[in-house]
């Protein structure tokens, strides 16, 4: 799947030094899994596969958790573009929002986003995040280094939880 969406992805991932399809590759994908399981058991990372209809269409990851007094962690995301533009997406990081604030005890998910990544940046205006702040040349994205929009999301944002004000926009 992720080798079908090649050009889809691309735009918004970390720049790396091995072509796509050396990185995708079975062995590739085993130790992915492995490093994200890893960082899942020491409480740094939580780690969502989000399926539709039976089928694998994409990932929603919560990492660089930090607790203490900040209690924060950074969310990434993507699907499959054969479900985009269907709700798919709203609908799993809402869920992975409020596993997050509810059961795991976070306070602020902060999501960096591309200024030119219009899908992105609705998905989380939709889900109520307010964009804190313009990241100059912030990650190395692409094969250079991107500025970044800081949205960010607090658990009082939302006192019904993040999939409730979703629901309500939504009521199909
Ligand atoms: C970013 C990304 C996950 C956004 O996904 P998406 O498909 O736009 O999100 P959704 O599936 O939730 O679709 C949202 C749209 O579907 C519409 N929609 C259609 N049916 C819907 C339904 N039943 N319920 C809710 N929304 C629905 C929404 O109104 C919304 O429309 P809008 O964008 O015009 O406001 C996706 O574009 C992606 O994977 N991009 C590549 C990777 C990437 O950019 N990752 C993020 C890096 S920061």
């Amino acid at each position: 799947m992720r080798n079908d969406n090649e050009a889809w992805l691309t735009p918004w991932e970390p720049s790396a030094a091995m072509a796509w399809r050396d990185r995708h590759t079975p062995t590739a994908f085993r130790a992915m899994r492995r490093a994200s399981t890893r960082r899942a058991r020491v409480g740094m990372s939580l780690p969502f596969a989000v399926h539709h209809e039976g089928r694998l269409v994409g990932q929603v990851t919560v990492d660089n958790i930090v607790r203490g007094a900040l209690r924060s962690g950074h969310l990434g995301y993507w699907v499959d573009s054969a479900v985009a533009g269907r709700g798919v997406a709203s609908l799993a990081v809402a869920l992975v929002c409020d596993h997050a604030f509810g059961p795991v005890g976070l306070h602020r998910l902060q999501a960096d986003i591309r200024p030119e990544n219009q899908p992105s940046r609705r998905l989380v205006e939709r889900l109520g995040f307010t964009q804190e702040g313009l990241f100059r040349r912030y990650l190395d994205i692409d094969g250079g280094w991107r500025d970044h929009l800081a949205y960010a999301l607090l658990a009082d944002d939302v006192p019904g939880g993040v999939l409730g004000r979703w629901r309500s926009r939504h009521p199909g």
